[in-house]
């Protein structure tokens, strides 16, 4: 099955051409990571992705609907079933982390039309429904934080709060996380810990997963196949058993 297909995408800002018609799929369960240099056209690609740029031409396929034609209303829908990560974790500072995980229920909850989403935007671990919090706290213990539940987010470290972002994604139960860039603002190691709890979740939970990074080695320890971007193109689309760490430092390092 394919979770997510692309085709002949374009992309152009004032006039000079980011993405020159990409074609790739994403088969299910699979971990692929799209490597470039600044500037090649990662973030572009994932923003085009979720629609929420609009690409010049081109398809764009999610669980098999196209993102395209798809309403406000469907797109919100799309959204709400794909988690997604930036390298900027976007905490509420001031709120508690589990609270923080909680926000992550907005988009199913207002899917199902429980309430107003200011109305869920407003939950803490102290007013949101029993079966949300234990949700939370379960996917706090899944990224190893249950036990910081009740400390405010602006307490942590980088890697914890990219941790706690990651525990806000999975409260969606995702099929599909695209993360741009999810580890590029921590230190090597919380970087190493934070890719290898995506790529050990998304197997564990048969989630397919889509990340960007610039750090070649990020991508060859833990995704399953790399795209590379090189002037608007894919100049690379392979299995990680069939590269090496030097050939890939030397093109795009
Ligand atoms: N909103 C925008 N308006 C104009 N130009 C843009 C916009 N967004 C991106 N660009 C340009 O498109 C090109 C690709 O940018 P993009 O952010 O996709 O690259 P990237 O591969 O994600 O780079 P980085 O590694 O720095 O995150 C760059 O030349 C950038 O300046
Ligand atoms: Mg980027």
């Amino acid at each position: 099955m394919i979770v997510l297909k692309i085709a002949d995408l374009r992309k152009s800002y004032n006039g000079k051409m980011v993405l020159d018609g990409l074609n790739f799929e994403v088969p299910k369960g699979e971990a692929l990571s799209i490597i470039g240099s600044n500037g090649a056209g990662k973030s572009t690609l994932i923003k085009c992705a979720l629609f929420l740029t609009k690409p010049d031409s081109g398809s764009i396929d999610i669980f098999d609907s196209r993102v395209n034609s798809m309403s406000q209303l469907k797109l919100r829908k799309m959204r709400s079933n794909v988690g997604v990560v930036f390298q900027k974790h976007n905490l509420v500072p001031r709120l508690s982390v589990l609270s923080n995980v909680i926000h992550g229920s907005i988009g199913e909850a207002n899917n199902k039309s429980i309430l107003p989403l200011s109305a869920i935007g407003r939950w803490t671990h102290a007013t949101a429904p029993n079966s949300i919090r234990s949700k939370a706290v379960n996917c706090l213990r899944m990224v190893g934080l249950e036990p910081l539940a009740l400390k405010r987010a602006d307490s942590l470290s980088g890697g914890q709060s990219q941790r706690v972002a990651i525990a806000r994604a999975l409260m969606q139960d995702p099929e599909l996380i695209i993360a741009d860039e999810p580890a590029a603002s921590l230190d090597p190691i919380a970087g190493q810990q934070v890719m290898s709890l995506f790529f050990k979740l998304c197997k564990e939970k048969k989630i397919t997963l889509l990340f960007t990074s610039h750090n070649t080695d990020q991508a060859l320890d833990y995704a399953d196949r790399i795209i590379a971007l090189k002037n608007g193109n894919i100049s690379l689309n392979e299995k990680t058993d069939a590269l090496k760490s030097e050939d890939l430092i030397s093109e795009y390092g």
